[in-house]
């Protein structure tokens, strides 16, 4: 059964940035594009830089390394669709920041 963790608060991230939180083992990012949250991996799968560092634009983030984009909301890059980040399903209850993870 999928766990239903808060990460964050609301206030925690600013509009059109993000700030990665640890969950378990892993960093999770966390996206504030208008509103929308959005939860992702933080490493990128090219060399390992932290998404939430990245640039917010048009739904998606670039990496703050080499620019590399991703979707937010599928994760996937936007050169090579193949190569995708982990997505979490994000839900907002109160001010809380509640993200979906599956049973590992
Ligand atoms: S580490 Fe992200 S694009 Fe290179």
């Amino acid at each position: 059964m999928p766990k239903r963790i808060t990460v964050a608060k609301t206030t925690d991230i600013p509009n059109n940035e993000a700030r990665a939180f640890p969950v378990g083992d892993r960093m999770i990012a966390i996206f504030n594009q208008d509103g929308e949250y959005h939860a992702m991996d933080d490493f990128c799968p090219h060399m390992g830089a932290s998404l939430a560092g990245g640039w917010i634009e048009g739904g998606t983030v670039a990496c703050p390394w080499h620019a590399w984009r991703f979707s937010l909301s599928d994760g996937c890059w936007l050169d090579n669709p193949k190569i995708k980040v982990d997505i979490f399903s994000v839900e907002v209850v109160g001010d809380e920041i509640q993200v979906e993870f599956p049973d590992e």
